[in-house]
């Protein structure tokens, strides 16, 4: 089986929120890209999962007890993403030049920005002086062997960044869309226990289901560093109603089951976010929106 990903922009109205597409030919599987201290008595913010804490600040303080997960718009004025362009290094320029399409380009010059004026924060450094290299499969890490570990992920209008000290982590945003064909995606990907999990779910709120389970899978495969290559039917991820945290089951590596902490972040009403952490359960993950404004943006 094989699998492609594919970013499809459409003609895209500035005005209008960017799509995200989900196809699926016949014959040819195509999955479209489907903080700092703790405050007490912070501000609150509504977006937030019970049981998940709010990030006051980008000060660049995290503990090891600690996931920071920042979440951002990547629509902005043209002008500023010449300015964010410039933070990228060399070869991130050339990635951004090979787009043929403005908007994902400019998402893609943004989303690395955003990761670079992240992970400064937390290194202390200027955005331009933080190096990257690939890990196994292609996991960006921080090259000086830093002991953060981050993971990025974008869809159309919105990226997601969360940082961990020590120990792996993984994100996934989708944006969902109501043309998902769900069942049929399911029964091609997911693992039998996924596909029963997600028939059992009313017919009306079988897409948002979908990339629930989608999301949670993605993050755990990111996590770990495997991506897709990761046989997806072997493992499940399966969604408690009500309840943030997944459940993952490893069908050829049972031990792995436990180590991990799958989660659903609650950003927005049409994205579905899911976080992955190892040995996680007991870590205080704070959310928060980047404020572009105060990165100087
Ligand atoms: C990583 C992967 C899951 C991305 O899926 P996606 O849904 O299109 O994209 P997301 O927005 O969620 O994540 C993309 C980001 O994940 C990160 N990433 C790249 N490879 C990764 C990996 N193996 N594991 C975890 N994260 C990875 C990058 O920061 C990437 O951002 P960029 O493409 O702008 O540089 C997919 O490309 C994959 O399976 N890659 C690994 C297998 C592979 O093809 N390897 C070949 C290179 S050696």
């Amino acid at each position: 089986m094989s699998i492609r990903f594919v970013t499809k922009t459409g003609q895209i109205d500035q005005n209008l929120a960017p799509v995200t597409r989900m196809v699926c030919a016949p014959r040819t599987p195509v999955i479209c890209k489907l903080l700092k201290r703790p405050r007490i008595g912070g501000e609150r913010n509504p977006a937030e999962m019970p049981g998940l804490l709010h990030l006051t600040e980008c000060d660049g303080v995290l503990q090891d007890t600690e996931v920071h997960v920042w979440h951002a718009d990547l629509q902005m004025p043209l002008d500023q993403i010449e300015s964010l362009y410039r933070l990228l290094d060399p070869e991130e320029q050339a990635r951004a030049s090979r787009f043929r399409v403005r908007t994902p380009r400019d998402e893609f010059v943004v989303s690395h920005a955003f990761v670079r004026l992240a992970l400064a924060k937390y290194l202390e450094i200027d955005p331009r002086d933080v190096h990257f290299q690939a890990g196994e499969n292609g996991k960006p890490e921080i090259a000086d062997g830093d002991n953060l570990r981050f993971n990025l992920s974008h869809t159309h209008g919105a990226a997601v960044f969360a940082v961990a000290r020590q120990r792996p982590v993984g994100v996934d945003v989708e944006r969902i869309r109501d043309d998902t064909e769900a069942m049929e995606l399911a029964e091609r990907f997911f693992s039998p226990a996924e596909v029963d999990w997600l028939r059992s779910q009313p017919v009306s709120a079988r897409v948002a289901a979908f990339f629930t389970c989608w999301t949670g899978k993605e993050a755990y495969m990111k996590a770990r560093g495997t991506g897709l290559l990761a046989p997806l039917a072997r493992f499940s991820v399966i969604p408690h109603p009500g309840n943030e945290e997944m459940r993952l089951e490893v069908l050829d590596a049972p031990e792995q089951s436990a180590s991990w902490s799958i989660r659903q972040l609650d950003l927005e009403t049409n994205l579905r976010c899911a976080l992955a952490v190892q040995n996680g359960k007991e870590l205080i993950v704070r959310v928060r929106k980047w404020p572009w404004s105060r990165a100087g943006m």
